[in-house]
C-alpha cells in the first residue's frame, strides 16, 4: 500500500521507550526501563471513592456532559492553591488551563509557537518525548551544555544570541532523564535570560513533589517578572499517570493560544479525571498520599544507588537525585548502551540507553535508570546483572 503521509509523520519512528516496552513486556526482565509510579503507590481506595461520590452527587451529569476547554472550574480553582506550593501566587483563571497530561502541555506549545524550521533550546541530555514532538512540527532542538553544576548559563545565553530560539525547555526538578535539579540561584538568572532576550520558556515540572532529600527549590517560574515562563504541571507522578490530568500556567495571551490549539485536537480533557483531581486534592489527600510513597521511593532510589556502588565498575559516573525517578550513568566513551543493550536483555534487565535524549542522537555511553517500578529484591538481582555484563564489556 503506497500512503501519502505528511513531511511531519512519515519520517518519525517510534519513541525509544515505546519500542522497549514491547521488548521488556516478558515478565521475566527485570525493567529499569520505564518511568512510572509504582503500582503500589496509586491511591486506589481514594480514586475510587472519590468516583463514586461524585458520580452519585447532583455534579454526576454535568460531569457526563462536554465542558469548557479551559477547564473544570473547580480545578482550575484548586489548581491556582495548588501551585502555590512552587512558590507561584497572583495568577487568575486567565493564566490556567486543564490539559490531558504534561506531555499534551509540550504539545500545544510548540503547536502554539513554531514553525517548520525554528529552534528549541533544550537542555543536554533532555526528555525524550520532548524531541519526538519537535520533530512532529518540523522545529530543531539545539542542546544546551549541562555538566555536574547544571545548565551551563553561559552557554544558554550564547545559543540564545546564536541561534534566535523561539523556545526554551527544562525540567529543572529531578529531570528526566539525569535526576539533576537546577538550584535556585541559577532558576532566579534563566528567568531573567528569558526575559532579557523575550525567551518563551515551558519549565516542565512533573516530579517536584517526589523529593526525598534536602530542600524544596522555588520554580523559576516564580521568578518570573514578566511572563515569560509557562509552568506545566502534572498530576500523572503524583496522583494518576492514566487520569492524564495536568495544568498549565503563565501569561493570558499565551493560555488563549493554548486554549484554541486545544479546542482543535480533543475539546477538553475528561471531566471525571479533573473532578476527581479536584475532589482529591479539595480533601487534602495529596500530603498523607506523598507521606506515603515517598519513603517507598527514597528506599528504592537509594537501594539502587547503593547496588551501583557495590556491583558497577568503577570507571562509571552517576547522578545522586534528591528525587524524581531517574539516575544517570556515564560509562567510558568506548562503551555503546544502545549495542549492548541486547546483552543487557538476555541477562534479563533492561535500561534505556541514553542517545535518545540528545538531540543529535549522538552520545552514546549514558543510559537512563528507573528505580520507581522494580521491588528491592529486584533492584538487586537486576543491577547485579547490569553491573556484571558492564564489567565484563569495561575490562574487554
Ligand atoms: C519531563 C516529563 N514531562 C512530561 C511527562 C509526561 O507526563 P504526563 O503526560 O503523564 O503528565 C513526563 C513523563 O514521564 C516527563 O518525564
Amino acid at each position: 500500500m503506497e500512503f501519502r503521509f505528511s513531511d511531519r509523520i512519515k519520517d518519525l519512528t517510534a519513541n525509544a521507550i515505546r519500542e522497549i516496552f514491547k521488548l521488556v513486556a516478558q515478565p521475566d526482565i527485570i525493567s529499569f526501563a520505564g518511568g512510572l509510579p509504582a503500582n503500589e503507590g496509586l491511591p486506589l481506595k481514594q480514586v475510587k471513592e472519590i468516583a463514586d461520590e461524585l458520580l452519585s452527587s447532583d455534579k454526576a451529569l454535568k460531569i457526563l456532559q462536554y465542558g469548557a476547554t479551559e477547564g473544570y472550574p473547580p480545578l482550575l480553582e484548586s489548581g491556582l492553591e495548588y501551585i502555590k506550593r512552587a512558590g507561584i501566587y497572583n495568577q487568575g483563571f486567565e493564566n490556567i488551563i486543564a490539559i490531558s497530561g504534561g506531555q499534551q502541555g509540550i504539545d500545544l506549545m510548540c503547536k502554539a509557537f513554531l514553525n517548520k524550521g525554528d529552534c528549541v533550546l533544550v537542555e543536554e541530555p533532555t526528555y525524550l518525548a520532548v524531541l519526538h514532538i519537535l520533530k512532529t512540527y518540523e522545529a530543531v532542538p539545539i542542546g544546551v551544555k549541562s555538566g555536574d553544576e547544571g545548565l551551563d548559563l553561559a552557554d544558554l545565553e550564547e545559543k540564545i544570541k546564536k541561534h534566535n530560539p523561539k523556545m526554551l525547555y527544562l525540567v529543572p526538578t529531578f529531570s528526566n532523564p539525569t535526576g539533576k535539579t537546577i538550584e535556585a540561584g541559577k532558576r532566579k538568572a534563566i528567568a531573567e535570560l528569558c526575559a532579557k532576550y523575550k525567551l518563551v520558556l515551558l519549565e516542565d515540572d512533573p516530579y517536584c513533589e517526589l523529593r526525598y532529600d534536602g530542600e524544596r527549590v522555588p520554580s523559576i517560574k516564580s521568578f518570573d517578572k514578566e511572563g515569560y515562563v509557562l509552568y506545566n504541571i502534572s498530576f500523572s507522578k503524583t496522583i494518576s499517570p492514566g487520569l492524564r490530568t495536568a495544568l498549565i500556567v503563565g501569561h493570558k495571551d499565551i493560555i488563549r493560544k493554548l486554549t484554541l490549539g486545544k479546542q482543535a485536537t480533543d475539546v477538553h480533557t475528561s471531566t471525571l479525571s479533573q473532578a476527581i483531581v479536584d475532589t482529591y486534592l479539595r480533601k487534602g489527600y495529596m500530603d498523607p498520599h506523598l507521606e506515603k510513597v515517598i519513603p517507598l521511593y527514597k528506599a528504592k532510589k537509594d537501594a539502587m544507588l547503593a547496588k551501583i556502588e557495590e556491583y558497577f565498575p568503577s570507571q562509571i559516573r552517576y547522578t545522586k537525585p534528591e528525587g524524581g525517578l531517574f539516575i544517570w550513568v556515564e560509562l567510558p566513551s568506548y562503551i555503546n548502551t544502545k549495542e549492548i543493550f541486547i546483552e543487557a536483555v538476555q541477562q534479563k534487565v533492561a535500561y534505556v540507553s541514553g542517545e535518545s535524549f540528545f538531540p543529535e542522537g549522538d552520545v552514546f555511553n549514558t543510559l537512563r535508570l528507573n528505580f520507581s517500578n522494580a521491588t528491592l529484591e529486584q533492584i538487586d538481582t537486576g543491577m547485579k546483572g547490569l553491573g556484571d555484563l558492564l564489567k565484563n564489556k569495561i575490562k574487554e
